[in-house]
């Protein structure tokens, strides 16, 4: 694998990064539940983050404003990596730059709908977000939150709205 740079997003990646994730994730996926959080959203670009092989986009992480219960949290999603480059921790990587800028933004926790096997690898869990009823159907093992301080996601419960 070649040299990998990774910053947050700019206006100008937004094409880019829709292709990617259409790409990674296929046709059918905007009927998520995550995407009625991002519909109505506007993506926080400075705690979104890039990762760049040369000129060429390679992976992509997006954090949104929400609200669980009413108390703001950063949902992240979605993250996709090209298939291609795959399983050099770039996903990792960009998960973990998206937390650390959130938590330098002073937002408690992140949410996220995913798989607990590979998120649970940087610090994500389902047992803190037992409470959290997100807009839709969706496998409950599947919500996950990551405190970004001591105690922040502590707490969380209710429904999860958009914006925050
Ligand atoms: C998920 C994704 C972003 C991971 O990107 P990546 O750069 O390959 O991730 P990393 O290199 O940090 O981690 C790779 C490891 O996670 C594992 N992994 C990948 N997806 C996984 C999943 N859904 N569940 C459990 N493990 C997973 C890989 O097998 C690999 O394991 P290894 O380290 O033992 O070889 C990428 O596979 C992708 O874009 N997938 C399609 C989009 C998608 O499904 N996104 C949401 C995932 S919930």
């Amino acid at each position: 694998m070649t040299q990998i740079s990774y910053r947050s997003e700019r206006p100008d990646d937004a094409p880019l990064v829709a292709a990617l994730i259409d790409r990674a994730f296929g046709p059918g996926r905007y009927a998520k539940a995550a995407d009625r959080l991002r519909e109505s959203n506007t993506v926080m670009a400075d705690l979104s983050f890039t990762a760049w092989e040369g000129e060429t986009l390679v992976g992509s992480v997006r954090l949104w404003p929400v609200a669980v219960g009413g108390e703001p949290v950063a949902f992240l999603g979605p993250i996709a990596v090209e298939a291609e480059q795959r399983k050099h921790r770039i996903g990792q990587t960009l998960v973990e730059m998206a937390c650390a800028a959130a938590a330098g933004a002073a937002w408690r926790a992140v949410l996220l709908v995913g798989d607990a096997p590979y998120f649970g690898r940087v610090g994500f869990d389902a047992a803190p977000a037992a409470g959290v009823r997100m807009p839709g159907p969706v496998d409950q093992r599947r919500v996950l939150l990551k405190a970004l301080r001591e105690g922040g996601a502590d707490g969380l419960a209710g429904p999860v709205t958009s914006g925050g």
